[in-house]
């Protein structure tokens, strides 16, 4: 565990500036529960940090609290060398903060392009009249998704709900990577996926982290954060618990450090 007391002023400053998450000391309450407790985290840039802990343990939270969706109740929190002050995840996206939930990532009843293009809408028109270049959206959506591997996609103008779930997360994924997000987050993400579909996520991390994203994946399957990460950090009860790099461990070891057993 890195405490953030242990180190220097000077080394806390690099990380600050060299890092592109530093998160230190941070607290978060839900009244009387204590999700988040002095959480000391950080993630360097291209690196795939697997964030791991058993239920409860205050994973969601601490990235909630990194993506603007919770306020802190104490600590610092960085991203790219400034501190933050996301009132929205919304506010994080416009900075490269790309979060997929397992169920919200996507609006169910709105199209596979407007689900890509979310909130950053291509418009076209005049100073008066401005409308929606959907077909503008559907070719950039169309191109995109086949990237990710959503070849087979039907219309771009068809709601998300039939979608299965490693199509959602590769939406997720396409869309962060197109519009050049420095983080992506997942929380869980291949949760309730088929064994070809947890492969193709997977496949995809390890995509956005050669295209020189930072990516920060929640799992509960030791197996798999180990495949695609650099480095692991386990949380217990809402605190540090480990932190460990991917040379210095196996997934075997993995289970045991997150059950607590090691
Ligand atoms: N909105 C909320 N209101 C009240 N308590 C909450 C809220 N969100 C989380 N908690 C509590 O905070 C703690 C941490 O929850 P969190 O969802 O972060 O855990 P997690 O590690 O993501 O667990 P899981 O693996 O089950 O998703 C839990 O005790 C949980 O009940
Ligand atoms: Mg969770």
């Amino acid at each position: 565990m890195t405490g953030a007391a242990s180190i220097t002023q000077e080394e806390r400053d690099k990380k600050i500036r060299e890092y592109l998450v530093y998160m230190e000391n941070v607290t978060v309450r839900f009244g009387k529960v204590v999700a988040l407790r002095d959480v000391n985290f950080s993630v360097k840039k291209n690196e795939v940090v697997g964030l791991l802990g058993d239920n409860g343990a205050g994973k969601s939270t601490l990235i909630k609290a990194l993506n603007g969706y919770h306020q802190v109740d104490g600590g610092e929190i960085y991203f790219n060398g400034e501190r933050t002050n996301f009132q929205s995840p919304r506010d994080a996206r416009d900075v490269g903060i790309e979060t997929a939930y397992q169920d919200l990532a996507l609006v169910n009843l709105m199209s596979i392009s407007r689900n890509f293009f979310l909130g950053r809408e291509l418009v076209m028109g005049n100073r008066f009249f401005k409308f929606l270049d959907k077909r503008k959206m559907d070719e950039v959506a169309a191109h995109s998704l086949a990237e990710v591997g959503l070849r087979n996609i039907r219309e771009m103008h068809e709601t998300v709900n039939f979608l299965s779930g490693g199509e959602r997360q590769a939406i997720a994924i396409g869309r962060a990577s197109y519009f050049g997000a420095k983080l992506l987050i997942l929380d869980e993400p291949t949760a309730a996926l088929s064994v070809a579909e947890t492969e193709w996520v997977l496949r995809l991390v390890s995509e956005a982290k050669e295209k020189g994203l930072s990516v920060i994946i929640i799992t509960h399957n030791a197996y798999e954060a180990y495949e695609v990460s650099d480095r692991f950090v386990v949380l217990q009860h809402g605190k540090n618990y480990a932190d460990l790099k991917r040379e210095e461990t196996n997934a075997k070891e993995l289970i045991e450090v997150i059950a607590g057993r090691k």
